[in-house]
C-alpha cells in the first residue's frame, strides 16, 4: 500500500449513499479485473461484455491499459514501481466507479500477484466485489497473436521489460474466473463471465431489449 503523505486530511461523507446512487441504476457497482499476458485476450473481452451488459440494462465502464497509459497514467512506464503505481490508481480508480455504482471492467497486464492482491484488499475494505479474471493463454500462443507486433519487438531487443519476453508474469492462484483463451471462443468467455455474475447475485440472466422492460421486471440486483 502507498504511504499516506497528506497530514489532517479526513473522508468527508455526503447525503446520498452508495445504495441510494445504486437505486437510481438498479444495480450495485463492482469490479471485473481481467489479469493476464499482453495479446491474451483482456480488452477483447472487455469490450464484448461491456455490449453484453448493455444489452441487459447494465452499465459498466472499460478501464483499458493502452488507454490509461495514455491519459491519467501517461507520466508511467514499465519499471517494477511504475507499473505497482499503475495498478494502484487503478484500483483506485476502479474503487470510485464501484461507489459510484457502476461495474469497472480493468484490463491491465497487472503483472505481479501483490499489486493484484493490494487492489482486492482495497475493494474488500470499502465492501465492494471484485472478480480477478485470469485470462490465461500460453506465451507461444499471446506470440502467435502479436496484434501490436510487440513481441517481435521485444525478441529483437527493441523494447526492454516487455512481459513474457524478460518481465515477469506471476499467475493468479485462485482467481474467481479462469479463461483458457487459446480453447475458448471470445462468446464463450464472455457466457463465463456472465454465468458467475448472475450466480453471485451481480445481475440477472434473464435478456430484455430494452431498459424499460428491464425495469419493469424489477431488476436491483
Ligand atoms: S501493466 O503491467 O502495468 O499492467 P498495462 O496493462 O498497463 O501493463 O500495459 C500493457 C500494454 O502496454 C501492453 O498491452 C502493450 O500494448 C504495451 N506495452 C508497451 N511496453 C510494454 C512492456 N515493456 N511490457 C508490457 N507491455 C508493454
Amino acid at each position: 500500500m502507498a504511504n499516506q503523505k497528506a497530514t489532517n486530511v479526513t473522508w468527508h461523507d455526503g447525503e446520498i449513499s452508495r445504495e441510494d446512487r445504486g437505486n437510481i441504476l438498479r444495480q450495485r457497482g463492482a469490479t471485473i479485473w481481467f489479469t493476464g499476458l499482453s495479446g491474451s485476450g483482456k480488452s477483447t473481452i472487455a469490450v464484448a461484455l461491456e455490449h453484453a451488459l448493455y444489452q441487459i440494462g447494465k452499465l459498466s465502464y472499460r478501464l483499458d491499459g493502452d488507454n490509461v497509459r495514455l491519459g491519467i497514467n501517461k507520466n508511467l512506464g514499465f519499471s517494477e514501481a511504475d507499473r505497482k503505481e499503475n495498478i494502484r490508481r487503478i484500483g483506485e480508480v476502479a474503487k470510485l466507479m464501484g461507489d459510484a455504482g457502476v461495474i469497472a471492467l480493468s484490463s491491465f497486464i497487472s503483472p505481479y500477484k501483490g499489486d493484484r492482491d493490494e487492489v482486492r484488499e482495497l475493494h474488500k475494505q470499502a465492501g465492494l466485489d471484485f472478480i480477478e479474471v485470469f485470462v490465461d493463454c500460453s506465451l507461444a500462443v499471446a506470440e502467435e497473436r502479436d496484434p501490436k507486433g510487440l513481441y517481435k519487438k521485444a525478441r529483437a531487443g527493441e523494447i526492454k521489460n516487455f512481459t513474457g519476453i524478460d518481465d515477469p508474469y506471476e499467475s493468479p492462484v485462485h482467481p474467481e474466473i479462469h479463461l483458457h483463451t487459446d480453447q475458448m471462443t471470445v462468446e464463450q468467455e464472455v457466457q463465463f463471465v456472465l454465468d458467475h455474475l448472475e450466480e453471485n447475485g451481480l445481475i440477472l440472466r434473464q435478456h430484455f431489449t430494452r431498459a424499460d422492460d428491464y425495469i419493469e421486471a424489477g431488476a436491483t440486483s
